[in-house]
């Protein structure tokens, strides 16, 4: 870890302006979520309204499908980096329903908000047990103080989604610095279809609100668009292990502005539990998620070379 530059306060390290300059840009966007994350820290994560309830049902919520089906159970990791990592919904599912413990965990969130409560709710429920938890305040898409192949691990959840394609590109490059060759990935909710038909209106209208006015707006990305920007970084070369699949599928927006759309939530539903053939995917995928085929025992250590 190389942290100058840095200042350590309240157990976060906060990357100083000495250190690396913040765009106008990153400090209205880490102010944004600092607010929403004081009044909502459920919506400001999951889009869902809270409304109050901070019990770990409402904090984890239900979009938790790729570590649902995808993540091992029981998995001992040595080092994982979280990208994004909120107040720890994440780590708090997979310690929780996963029984997954590591040696240390680095956290990367650019609200101070965020990462203030992730420290709150870790002591409340206690997840990540025994690790030893350090947290960067910084910009996903600036370099971080870690050293090149040094994390076994790395898992992020709807950031990517809510980047600029040029700091997309630039974060994840600093993934595939820091990755360890043969190394483990699972980005959920991170690449919205730009093929999606349940999403034409919100894709067509992507370029008309400044990023600082509205910092979570939906980027879109084609699959081909992923593929480029993971191979361009060097992840994929990193991680054979690692598949690009679609989260989920649903045909129809559910609402247009104000307006529900009649029986779309249905149709969304019965096409996700079904899977549509090749030529249909395109259009029908939600978004697409990273994950890596991991095989092994509950037990054994998730580890690059073993995956
Ligand atoms: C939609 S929330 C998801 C949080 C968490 N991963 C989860 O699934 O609950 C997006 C998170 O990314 C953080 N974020 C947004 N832009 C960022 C950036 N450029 N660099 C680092 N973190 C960022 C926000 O502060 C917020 O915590």
């Amino acid at each position: 870890m190389q942290t100058q530059g840095y200042i350590f306060r309240d157990g976060i390290y906060h990357l100083s302006s000495e250190g690396q300059a913040w765009s106008t840009i990153q400090t209205d966007v880490s102010e944004q979520y600092d607010a929403w994350a004081r009044q909502d820290i459920v919506h400001a994560t999951t889009a869902r309204k809270g409304l109050g309830r901070k019990d770990y049902t409402t904090l984890v919520s239900p979009n938790v499908r790729l570590w649902k089906e995808h993540f091992p159970e029981g998995r001992k990791v040595g080092t994982v980096l979280e990208m994004g990592c909120g107040f720890g919904r994440i780590p708090l599912y997979l310690s929780t329903e996963k029984g997954f413990t590591c040696s240390t965990y680095y956290g990367v969130d650019i609200s101070e908000t965020m990462l203030l409560t992730l420290q709150r709710y870790r002591e409340q429920f206690g997840f990540l047990p025994g690790a030893r938890v350090v947290l960067f305040r910084q910009p996903a898409e600036n370099r971080l103080p870690l050293e090149d192949t040094s994390v076994d691990v790395v898992i992020s959840c709807a950031l990517y989604n809510h980047l600029r394609k040029q700091d997309v590109a630039k974060s994840l490059g600093e993934i595939g610095r820091v990755l360890k060759p043969g190394g483990v990935i699972f980005l959920d909710r991170s690449f919205a279809n730009s093929w999606s038909t349940s999403s034409w209106h919100m894709a067509l209208g992507r370029g008309r609100i400044p990023i600082n006015l509205k910092p979570y707006r939906t980027r879109f990305f084609s699959r081909s668009e992923v593929v480029k920007v993971l191979r361009e970084s060097g992840i994929t070369a990193k991680c054979p292990s690692m598949v690009v699949r679609p989260a989920g599928y649903a045909l129809l927006p559910t609402k247009v502005k104000w307006f529900s759309v009649p029986f779309a939530q249905r149709l969304n539903q019965w096409i996700d539990s079904k899977h549509p053939p090749g030529w249909m995917q395109r259009f029908v995928t939600t978004h697409y998620v990273l994950s890596s085929e991991i095989s092994g025992q509950p037990g054994d250590a998730i580890s690059p070379g073993r995956s």
